[in-house]
């Protein structure tokens, strides 16, 4: 399964998601390829500090950008298990070579009115791409960096749930200080010493979500 964490927006948290994705999937036992599709480089990052702290990744890892990505992606697929694309926060060539070739769309927001106010745009460029593939893709939106007060978020939830084009997953990841400390190691949540328990039950959720319906909604158009 080829699964994008895409954004028009920096710094809502897709490459938390998309590095703490490509380490679960390993973790389940899975051949994984993590695509650094974004110039800033960031799951690259990572992932330099994960071979300091673990010895190896645990996954592939390349960088790619532009066009290539979409030729690069089809030509790596039946390698690998399942591959996750980290893409910058913009409406880049990158993005959008990625999302057509791939299963599955995900997009976090964060509950803050300036992030929301991309879903817009987000929600035009997955028709724009749906309506130029064969297959569809699978388009989620869900929270990242919830309020731990549950009243804020709700709001957030009704905002994202007005979208047909993205299917919101009630799964919000919270803000957590183990997201930002896990990575700045290397680590996904739960490969922590002592793990957020809160943090990796989220994830766990979450991931379960966009790798099971996915398998069950391929569908045809
Ligand atoms: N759920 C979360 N809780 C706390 N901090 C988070 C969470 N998600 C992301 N962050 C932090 O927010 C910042 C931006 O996240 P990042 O994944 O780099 O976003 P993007 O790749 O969309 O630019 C980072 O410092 C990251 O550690
Ligand atoms: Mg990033």
């Amino acid at each position: 399964m080829v699964i994008v964490v895409g954004s028009q927006k920096g710094g809502v948290g897709k490459t938390t998601v998309a590095t703490n994705l490509a380490a679960w999937l390993v973790a389940k036992g899975h051949e994984v390829l993590l695509v650094d599709a974004d110039d800033q480089a960031s799951a690259s990052d990572f992932s330099a500090y994960r071979e300091q702290t673990r010895g190896t990744t645990g996954y592939t890892l390349v960088q790619i950008n532009g066009l290539l990505v979409r030729k690069q992606i089809e030509a790596l697929r039946p390698k690998y298990d399942h591959i996750v694309v980290d893409t910058g926060g913009r409406d880049t060539t990158s993005q959008r070579a990625a999302m057509f070739v791939c299963d599955v769309f995900i997009t976090p927001f964060n509950p803050r009115s300036y992030d929301l106010w991309t879903i817009t745009k987000v929600s035009e460029l997955v028709e724009e791409v749906q309506s130029m593939r064969t297959v569809p893709m699978m388009a989620y939106s869900f929270i990242n960096r919830a309020d731990v007060k549950s009243q804020d978020n709700r709001q957030v939830s009704e905002v994202l749930q007005g979208y047909e084009s993205l299917a919101f997953l009630p799964h919000p990841l919270t803000n957590r200080k183990a997201f930002a400390n896990s990575a700045g190691v290397g680590l996904a949540v739960f490969e922590m010493e002592q793990p957020d328990e809160k943090a990796v039950a989220e994830i766990e959720k979450l991931f379960n979500a966009i790798t099971h319906a996915s398998y069950t909604t391929t569908k045809a158009v």
